[in-house]
């Protein structure tokens, strides 16, 4: 059965901008997220506190944590590694972070230079500050349809990470498809063995739309019972660490998908789709949501 309503996760300012060839100006992320919360996003993932070595377009989380107006019930996670990250993130004023390990050994060992297990015993001590500290704790596991080095994932390997992440504390798991692979039927397996583990209340979709398969992803998924989903304003995103992935599906394309369902977001189709528009004229390229060119006639 389709749901009532459904929390749209906005992951543009950080998924979009970490896979930019350029550094944005610190001004534009603010803009962008201030603007964000205006069309009535709710959960707004704003930055990552992660090396700037690794990661060097996201180096200003701390300003950018600083510039933004805090819009009363909207939650800005931020992605957090270690716990060099964790202190980062709470002299910002963070009070919801994200971790993030993978179903696939050979991409975690390329996205955060540890095995799944190494991830895991960091985030240990993360955690249990998180939990003292009241902060909400937010788990990816990337590659859950396939990894750009392993290949194939087993959806088991899937299952075992998020039952490990859930049983460590993370209050929502979100499945990550990092490189795009995904088509419907596997996509709703690979949530049904999850949701076997995980109660589906705590699950949440992040589909990059590589392969154009996301929207119909997410409708599979819908059917299978998640109600939380992860888009990128613009369909920015990708992972530097991760070959041949694109953006993730747009969120206007989401949110307009949602609406001709009868389903609510609590977003302004319209306010998202000028959002949309005045992001890729600060990235100098087109945008990728087919919603925002059509309505924009491009
Ligand atoms: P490492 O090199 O193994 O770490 O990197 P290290 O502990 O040896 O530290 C090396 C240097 O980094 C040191 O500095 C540390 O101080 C510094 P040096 O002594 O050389 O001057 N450092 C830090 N600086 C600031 N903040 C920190 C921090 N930690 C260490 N938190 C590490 C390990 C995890 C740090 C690195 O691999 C890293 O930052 N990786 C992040 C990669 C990343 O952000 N990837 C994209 C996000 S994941 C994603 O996009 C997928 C997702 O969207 C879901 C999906 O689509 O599937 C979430
Ligand atoms: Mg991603």
């Amino acid at each position: 059965m389709l749901p009532n309503h459904v929390r749209i996760v906005e992951v543009g300012a950080r998924d979009g901008l970490q896979n930019e060839k350029t550094i944005i100006p610190t001004s534009v992320k603010i803009e962008l997220i201030d603007r964000l919360s205006a069309c009535g996003l709710e959960c707004i993932e704003a930055s990552s506190f992660v090396s700037p070595k690794w990661v060097p377009q996201l180096a200003d989380a701390e300003a950018v944590f600083a510039g933004i107006t805090r819009k009363p019930g909207v939650d800005y996670p931020a992605l957090v590694p270690n716990m060099q990250g964790y202190e980062r993130a709470r002299a910002a004023g963070v009070t919801s972070i994200a971790v993030f390990t993978a179903a696939s050994e050979a991409f975690n060992q390329k996205n955060i230079n540890a095995s799944i297990d190494e991830s895991i015993e960091r985030f240990r001590p993360v955690m249990e500050r998180a939990h003292t500290e009241g902060v909400r704790v937010r788990g990816y596991v990337s590659t859950v349809l396939g990894c750009p080095y392993q290949g194939a994932v087993p959806v088991s390997d899937v299952v075992r990470v998020s039952k490990r992440l859930h049983a460590l504390g993370c209050d929502e798991i979100s499945l990550g498809d990092t490189i795009g692979v995904g088509t419907p039927v596997k996509a709703r397996a690979m949530l049904h063995a999850v949701s076997g583990e995980v109660p589906m209340k705590a699950l949440a979709v992040h589909f990059h739309d590589t392969y154009d398969q996301a929207l119909a992803n997410i409708y599979a998924c819908l059917e299978e019972g998640v109600r939380v989903v992860d888009s990128s304003v613009s369909g920015t995103g990708g992972c530097p660490y991760a070959k041949g992935a694109t953006g993730n599906v747009a969120s206007e394309d989401v949110t307009y998908m949602l609406q001709g369902m009868g389903i609510e977001t609590g977003i302004d189709l319209d306010k998202l789709i000028e959002t949309g528009a005045w992001l890729a004229r600060q990235l100098g390229k087109p945008t990728s949501s087919r919603v925002t060119r059509a309505r924009m006639g491009e």
